[in-house]
């Protein structure tokens, strides 16, 4: 099965990410970095997840993105965080 998380070096998608790829699922991640965190920060957030042959990383902004790829589940979890920069 073909998993698609978008913010998937975020707080929740990286935990998101690691247990979809220890249940089996096949996993494309979504990520923009974006200046609001360290890239360094999000790097570590999916430390895991690419040293995994099931996890494939994605680095586009979401809104610029016309084309999605074809999956049997999506977790949307990309957002700006912080009630200020939102
Ligand atoms: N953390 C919490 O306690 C909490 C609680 C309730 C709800 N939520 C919701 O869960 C979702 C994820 O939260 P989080 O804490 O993991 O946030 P997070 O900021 O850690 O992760 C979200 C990530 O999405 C990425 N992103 C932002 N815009 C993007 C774009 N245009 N394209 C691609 N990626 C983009 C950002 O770089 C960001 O790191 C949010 O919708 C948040 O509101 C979080």
């Amino acid at each position: 099965m073909k998993t698609l998380v978008t913010g998937c070096a975020g707080f929740i998608g990286c935990h998101l990410v690691d247990k979809l790829l220890e249940q089996g699922y096949e996993v494309l991640g979504i990520y923009f970095f974006t200046d609001y965190y360290t890239r360094e920060l999000k790097e570590t957030n999916l430390s895991n997840a690419l040293k995994n042959n099931n996890f494939k990383l994605i680095e586009e902004d979401i809104l610029e993105m016309d084309k999605f790829p074809d999956v049997d589940y999506v977790f949307h979890l990309a957002a700006q965080a912080g009630v200020r920069a939102s």
